[in-house]
């Protein structure tokens, strides 16, 4: 991707960057509210109340100060609508009504496919296959399984055939093709470097992101074979604790359902939508994460988890239980939902129809209910001794709960299971926390909430010169040839300053998003975006100050550094005539300037 992006000419990004308004794009899919000089919303990154997401129109930059997500408009789209570089380049051009350079263009068809083009090639070849009359062994199984045609169109379910290189064939074989289809996972490189197709005589199910872009596929083999379930391997593209089976399909039908449900696998999620039910996603043979769940909320608000009814099952179930609570705002609500023993939603639906899913859907507990169930199963409450442990094993899942009313409710519910109250509960809880007792060692700790670094006010001259040009790329004019020019030193960040002032000056960069868009992908991006971010609560004309202050202190720098050079020389050889000048006349600068 990246090499891609360089050719898409640089003058053309600085332009749409410059010309784009950040608050309009961010604001068309987040709502931004108006505050103070900036906008703000609840971070569309991570789950939170209250707002901390920042959005600079002068600055064309967003932030957050919860999870410390940060870019332009290019990285918003990349993030949020999860474009490559050149898609989201392409959707601001479109947006001011201007068109990538054709020369430019990164696809070029003649040459090959890139990693999308032949997952979506893969997807067609294989719904061709079946419906060619060779393969009525692949149709007859899917009636077998219940699956209707329009299912089948709507999940654009297909069949590879058997052989090694029916794909590879299908696609052509030029080299940017097969290294796509090698970085798609849909053909293996034996150690001989050839090559064969992945998926073989099974039943393909595109997997689908959010846009309908195919990025992966789960193949079910016909019959007992090993695996039952072929997947598509992880890729930078295609990550299973991301994607959810069916969610693009769902959406399609719905764009806010009432509710999801979450299955666990791919026929589950087709015989619900076969029988009615078209809000089922499934993940992919791995647990439930929590970026599932807080995707899944993006679009409704009430999640039902659907489990089998054995251990395994159960097991299941108290990940997931793990994983949402934390996500449980109010307003939020999440259904555990078992099958009987021996079903999965599958088998379920097919005998008891959409009502009778939803029969069982309504009986079913909440999450929270369900985790006092489960407890009240496992320990006896009547005993002191059982209290005690009921109460050390219900806090650290309680405490998981966001505050809010639901919150509230549970702790309440506690405190009259174990004949205690809240308050007594909070300390116990904050007391676990304190001795670290509050996470078991199998629940994943939540991340720390990364907050900005304080303004700190031991800041080099040169730190502060970048960190305002960052801010003010006008300030880029202001920086004096002395500097600007400056060779043959050692003053830390001077290349730094000079490349970006430099830059600046010549691409017309004019804002903080623009500039720092030369330094993506690059190791210096996360200081910069740092410096780029530090807020002085003054207005431009006092940093304006700031910044010739800062400058006197460089040049003062630059001149001991120069006027030391000398010295040594002079000491340990002769200077000659015009070195002798030039040191003499340092020095009365460096006197003026004292
Ligand atoms: P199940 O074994 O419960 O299969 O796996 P299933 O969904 O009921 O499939 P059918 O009804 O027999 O066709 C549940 C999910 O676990 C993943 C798949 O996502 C599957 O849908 N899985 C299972 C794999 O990825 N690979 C496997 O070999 C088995
Ligand atoms: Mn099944």
């Amino acid at each position: 991707m990246k090499a891609k992006s360089a050719r898409i000419p640089r003058a053309f990004i600085d332009d749409i960057l410059n010309r784009v308004d950040i608050v309009e794009v961010i604001d068309s899919r987040v709502q931004l509210k108006k505050k103070g000089a900036n906008y703000g919303a609840c971070c569309p990154f991570h789950n939170e109340n209250t707002p901390s997401f920042s959005v600079s129109q002068t600055k064309q930059f967003y932030y957050c100060f919860g999870c410390g997500v940060s870019g332009n408009a290019i990285s918003f789209l990349m993030e949020y609508d999860k474009m490559t570089f050149v898609e989201a380049v392409k959707a601001l051009a479109d947006k001011i009504g201007v068109q990538i350079p054709q020369e430019h263009m990164p696809e070029q068809r003649q040459v090959g496919l890139n990693v999308y083009e032949v997952l979506d090639k893969a997807k067609t070849f294989y719904t061709q296959q079946l419906a060619k009359p060779a393969h009525q062994m692949a149709r007859d199984y899917m009636t077998t399984r219940g699956i209707s045609d329009a299912c089948k169109e709507r999940y654009a379910i297909g069949y590879a055939p058997p052989g090694w290189d029916n794909l590879l064939k299908h696609t052509g074989d030029s080299p940017q093709t097969k290294k796509a289809l090698l970085e798609a996972g849909l053909v293996i490189r034996k150690d001989t470097g050839s090559m064969y197709d992945r998926f073989r005589d099974r039943l393909m199910f595109p997997i689908r992101d959010r846009r309908g872009r195919t990025l992966g596929f789960g193949g079910r083999v016909f019959g007992d074979g090993e695996p039952k379930y072929l997947n598509s391997p992880e890729t930078t593209a295609f990550q299973k604790g991301r994607e959810l089976y069916g969610l693009y399909e769902a959406l399609q039908a719905a764009r806010h359902p009432e509710l999801f449900y979450v299955v666990e696998g791919y026929m589950d999620v087709v015989a619900l939508a076969d029988a009615g039910i078209d809000n089922a996603v499934a993940t992919l043979g791995t647990a439930t994460s929590a970026e599932h769940i807080h995707s899944l909320f993006r679009y409704a608000s009430h999640i039902v988890f659907c489990f089998d009814g054995d251990r395994a099952g159960r097991e299941a179930a108290w990940r997931a239980l793990k994983v949402t609570l934390p996500l449980m705002n109010d307003g939020r609500e999440a259904t555990i939902m078992f099958m009987p023993e021996g079903d999965d939603p599958d088998t379920y639906v097919k005998q008891h129809s959409q009502a009778g899913f939803e029969a069982l859907r309504n009986e079913s507990p909440s999450l929270i209910e369900w985790l006092f169930e489960r407890l009240l199963d496992k320990i006896n409450t009547n005993s002191l001794e059982g209290v005690a442990k009921f109460i050390n094993q219900a806090l650290p899942l309680l405490g998981k709960l966001p505050a809010g009313v639901l919150a509230d409710l549970a702790f309440e519910r506690l405190a009259k299971l174990t004949r205690t109250n809240v308050a007594e509960l909070k300390s116990r809880l904050s007391h676990l926390r304190r001795i670290g007792e509050g996470a078991s060692q199998d629940e994943p700790k939540a991340p720390p909430v990364r907050r900005p670094k304080v303004a700190s006010t031991r800041r080099t001259p040169m730190q502060l010169l970048v960190s305002l040009i960052l801010q003010f790329p006008e300030f880029a004019a202001e920086l004096p040839n002395d500097i600007l020019y400056a060779s043959d030193s050692d003053v830390r960040g001077l290349a730094l300053l000079q490349t970006l002032v430099l830059m600046i000056r010549e691409q017309r960069l004019a804002n903080t998003g623009a500039v720092l868009e030369c330094w993506r992908d690059k190791p210096e991006a996360k200081m910069l975006t740092k410096l780029a971010l530090i807020d002085y609560n003054l207005d431009k004309d006092s940093l304006l100050n700031e910044f010739k202050g800062a400058v006197g202190k460089v040049e003062h720098e630059l001149l001991g550094e120069a006027i030391e050079r000398l010295m040594t020389k002079a000491a340990l050889e002769q200077l000659t005539d015009a070195e002798k000048v030039e040191l003499n006349q340092l020095l009365m600068q460096q006197q003026r300037l004292a």
